[in-house]
């Protein structure tokens, strides 16, 4: 039954549908309307690497798309969503989020399905935004001033996300010398296309086929030959002092529970030995940060890396999963000093905001993140300029569902006339 439209942000109309993600798999998109014909549509992203306690994707299983078709879910935001959510002010994110978490009524949003309520949440934001008349990341930052974040841009692939032997998932860049956020573009961009030849030299052309995340997924083994790649593509593009690396482990997906240790490249080691790799690594090349060096449910282990690894961001992107709950327990035991921010981890907009302010009231970084299953949809462009997070990481400077995010980004900066881009004296804040 339709409620009365008091004012113009009060929804109108919901719809979601079926539509396909850069892996050519289903996902889900929603489109909202609002009284005053504000307009808003949202698409939602899939992992790969997905950690175990991250909020439930609803998949149809059975035969279609191999089991991974989202009708059901689109059927949760048509029938279920959108009834209770007409008439309601666009405004009230919080109070519309919460109205589909209790209809969920699970803890993981394991019954609508976090693709369907994240859908929903995302697309009530922008067509809130447009009804006002604002750009997205004014709507929901509400600043007067903005940090454009540096990127970091993944250009080596490995692990769940291309067909090499390469144990560790990626392999990134950072432009912090750059004056601008295109300047940054600008010098991933060249330093992608001067990988591209070292690798081509290297290995043959065959090698410089991409992997999920639009990064080159060469036949390199270890983590010293990925690392020497890497500086060779830096230095011939000229950037050997302004350009670091972060690398992103995804250790959970090499840990073997089974004799609690990590298996990198057949051999077994154990958290010690890896935690000596990971500090001769940042002895022998000039990386700021890591993710994910140890796995998802090691807090103890992430204490002791982060204590010994001093001056290095270690981000908690399997073992936070967006979640307040888990990041607290983090916060409480000095596990990591960033979190990984991915709004289908915990499926609305109000609860990645809640994680982002826990974490930078502690004085933890943010790093806004893509998923390596994307879409055209950039809304983590804005909402990484919104928190003023200063970082974010979404994929290498090719591949549409990639640069759709920093194309986005470019927009903004332009728009904003004046803003400060966060790699110029670019310090790890702790
Ligand atoms: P995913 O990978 O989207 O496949 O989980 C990204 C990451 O681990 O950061
Ligand atoms: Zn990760």
């Amino acid at each position: 039954m339709l409620k009365n439209m008091d004012n113009s942000f009060d929804i109108y109309e919901i719809k979601a549908r079926q539509v396909l993600d850069s892996r050519g798999n289903p996902t889900i998109e929603a489109e909202v309307l609002t009284a005053g014909r504000g307009y808003g549509h949202a698409i939602v992203p899939s992992g790969a690497s997905t950690g175990t306690f991250e909020a439930v994707e609803l998949r149809d299983l059975g035969k279609k798309y191999g089991g991974k078709g989202v009708l059901n879910a689109v059927g949760n935001v048509n029938e279920i969503i959108a009834p209770e959510l007409i008439g309601e002010d666009s405004r009230n994110q919080r109070l519309i989020d919460n109205i589909m978490i209790n209809l969920d009524g699970t803890e993981n949003k394991a019954n609508l399905g976090a693709n369907a309520i994240l859908a929903v949440s995302m697309a009530v934001a922008r067509a809130a935004a447009d009804t006002s008349s604002l750009p997205l990341y004014k709507y929901l930052g509400g600043c007067n001033s903005y940090i454009m974040p540096v990127p970091m841009m993944n250009v080596l692939n490995g692990g769940k996300h291309a067909g090499n032997a390469l144990d560790f998932q990626e392999f990134m860049i950072m432009p912090i010398g750059a004056d601008s956020f295109s300047d940054a573009v600008r010098m991933c961009a060249e330093t992608y296309q001067s990988l591209k030849k070292v690798i081509s030299e290297k290995y043959g052309k065959d090698a410089v086929n991409i992997g999920d995340e639009g990064g080159f997924a060469p036949p390199v083994k270890t983590i010293d030959e990925a690392f020497s790649v890497l500086l060779e593509g830096v230095k011939r593009a000229g950037y050997e002092n302004e350009i670091v690396f972060t690398l992103d482990s995804a250790a959970s997906e090499f840990y073997d529970e089974k004799t609690n240790s990590y298996v990198v490249l057949g051999e077994s080691l154990s958290t010690d030995k890896l935690i000596e790799i990971y500090k001769d690594m940042v002895s022998k090349y000039p990386i700021v940060s890591i993710e994910d060096p140890l796995f998802e449910g090691d807090f103890e282990g992430f204490k002791e890396i982060t204590k010994e690894l001093k001056g290095i961001q270690i981000i908690g992107d399997d073992i936070f999963v967006t979640n307040t709950n888990r990041l607290k327990k983090g916060i409480e035991m000095n596990a990591a000093n960033a979190l990984l921010l991915k709004v289908n981890q915990i499926g609305t907009i109000s609860e990645s905001i809640d994680a982002a302010n826990l974490a930078s009231r502690n004085g933890y970084g943010v790093i806004v993140s893509h998923r390596s299953g994307e879409t055209e949809d950039s809304i983590i462009s804005d909402l990484t300029v919104a928190l003023n997070s200063g970082q974010i990481k979404t994929g290498a400077p090719a591949r549409g569902e990639r640069t759709a995010k920093y194309n986005q980004l470019i927009r903004i900066e332009e728009e904003l006339q004046i803003s400060k881009y966060a790699g110029k004296n670019f310090k790890i804040p702790f």
